[in-house]
């Protein structure tokens, strides 16, 4: 997506932005900064290119023209706000307002440019600036790096120590994916993108009826948590921990564990990893099933969506499968490594290891040992955004579907081609966030063993002319939601 040009900016004095009304809304006086503040305009900045275009806003890497500091200028989209400023910008600066962490992406300032009666006024958010994201990095149709396993020990270590940040400061992210975690030349890893992220308060502070309900449609499905998926309306700080562990177990296997089209699709694929939950304790003799591998999740019969796992297809899949998967797809990964994503991966949040005390887990302190920061290797070749990886994808899409264009009428592949495009869109989908990001299936890279150092590997071969565009990587986007981002009841 390419932004729309913008009208030349106006002079550069600092613009008086006082807003009385601190609710839904209101422009950025309400960040709790007090009452009236100077903002700087976008013409402070001199654009070098475009890095990111999000649900929420289009990204840009600039340059501050009095300090010369590279920056990365997030721009709120307004166009679906007919009420006033997005409340999801409200929240993402309110809560890193209230963070300040090494691993939480730094937000400088917030400068405003002026609208005209033809052009609105736009606000952008201006953060330090990371040369790459992880999805960008590692993605096979961007910096294609395969990390060995000091290297995903180093950057794993820094996302749990973030997320524990926020969650000690009672903060849910609700967003932890590649694209959001942000990485440097210096080894640092940053967690970026507060869009969907809220306070919420702990059960032990708060009576349990003084828990608000909180909306369900948050997470990209990839890497959305069983009880999400189940329709559960009050969650905790487990929610991110499971996205944590799919991260995980991505580094390891070098490609997504769960990929669903849709939500009772990827309830499906996590149980056929993780097994079936089971309600009731597990029998301790079982002839053929050991005990500690029945998935053993209290109340999951009373969540809303429940159906979905009597599912009569799913019968077959009791027991837990993480350590054979990473096997079967050739991974010989040290125990503790594989016993950590399942602490990630347990199905009953209320099981689900903590960051606190994953930071604490034998992964981090066996050897290999994590990487030092210092250590880490830089990747000067280019700068790896998902975004640019996106276009790659795109553009073979294109062609392939250029290709089946070009086949004759009827070819069972091209209707095949669309039809998948189709179902990767489709379903009844109630985000623009998620829906976004819904990706169709990413055929596995070959598979190395871990330790080495961080590589290239060969780009993947170009797609055959009648390959579908869905496997080429994500789908194509579903039309603009209606109704725009969700919010909590
Ligand atoms: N500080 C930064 N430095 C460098 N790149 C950044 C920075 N912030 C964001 N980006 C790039 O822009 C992309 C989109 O940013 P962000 O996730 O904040 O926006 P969003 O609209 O919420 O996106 P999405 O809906 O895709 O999650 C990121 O995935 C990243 O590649
Ligand atoms: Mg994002």
């Amino acid at each position: 997506m390419s932004a729309a040009p913008e009208k030349p900016p106006e002079p550069s004095k600092p613009a008086k932005v006082a807003v009385k009304n601190e609710g839904k809304g209101a422009i950025p006086t309400a960040m709790g900064m007090g009452g009236g503040i100077n903002l700087r305009t976008v013409d402070a900045f001199e654009r070098l290119g475009h890095i990111g275009a999000g649900t929420f806003g289009e990204v840009y890497q600039a340059r501050d023209k009095v300090n010369g500091r590279v920056v990365a200028l997030k721009k709120v989209k307004m166009e679906h706000e007919s009420e006033g400023f997005p409340i999801t910008a409200i929240r993402e600066i309110m809560i890193l307002k209230r963070l300040t962490h090494k691993n939480i992406i730094n937000l400088l300032e917030i400068v405003t440019s002026k609208g005209d009666v033809k052009h609105k006024g736009s606000i952008y958010l201006v953060f330090e600036y990371m040369e790459h994201d992880l999805t960008g990095l590692t993605d096979p149709a961007g910096g294609q790096i395969r990390l060995s396993l000091p290297q995903i020990k180093c950057y794993f270590k820094q996302l749990l120590e973030g997320m524990h940040y926020c969650h000690k400061n009672n903060i849910l992210h609700r967003d932890i994916k590649g694209s959001n975690l942000l990485i440097n030349n210096r080894g640092e890893l940053k967690i970026a993108d507060f869009g969907l992220a809220r306070p919420y308060v702990p059960a032990e502070k708060g009576a349990k009826e003084s828990r608000r309900l909180l909306t369900n449609r948050v997470i990209t499905l990839w890497y959305r948590p069983p009880e999400l998926l189940l329709g559960t309306q009050s969650y905790d700080t487990a929610v991110d921990c499971w996205s944590a562990g799919c991260i995980l177990a991505e580094l390891l296997l070098h490609r997504p564990l769960f990929q669903g089209r849709r939500e009772q699709e990827q309830l499906e694929r996590i149980v056929k990893i993780c097994g079936v939950p089971i309600d009731k304790e597990p029998p301790t003799e079982k002839p053929g099933v050991p005990a500690d591998m029945r998935p053993y999740w209290p109340g999951v019969h009373s969540l809303p969506n429940q159906e979905w796992l009597k599912d009569k297809k799913l019968e077959m899949y009791k027991t837990t499968r993480i350590k054979e998967t990473f096997k079967q797809a050739g991974f010989n990964w040290p125990a503790d490594a594989l016993e950590l994503v399942a602490k990630l991966l347990c199905l009953d949040p209320k099981g689900r290891i903590s960051a606190a005390k994953a930071l604490d887990h034998d992964f981090f302190w066996s050897d290999p040992l994590p990487l030092k920061e210092a250590a880490m290797p830089q990747y000067t070749q280019g700068h790896y955004h998902e975004l640019m990886s996106k276009k790659r994808k795109q553009d073979e899409a294109g062609r392939g579907a250029a290709n089946a264009a070009n086949r004759p009428a009827g070819s069972a592949q091209g209707s095949q081609a669309q039809a998948g495009s189709q179902n990767g869109n489709g379903g009844g989908l109630d985000n623009a966030k998620r829906i976004k990001d819904e990706k169709a299936a990413i055929p596995p890279p070959p598979p190395t063993i871990g330790g080495a150092s961080a590589q290239r590997v060969p780009p993947p071969p170009p797609p055959p002319p009648t390959q579908q565009p869905a496997a080429g990587g994500r789908v194509a986007p579903p039309p603009p939601p209606q109704g725009g981002a969700p919010t909590d009841k």
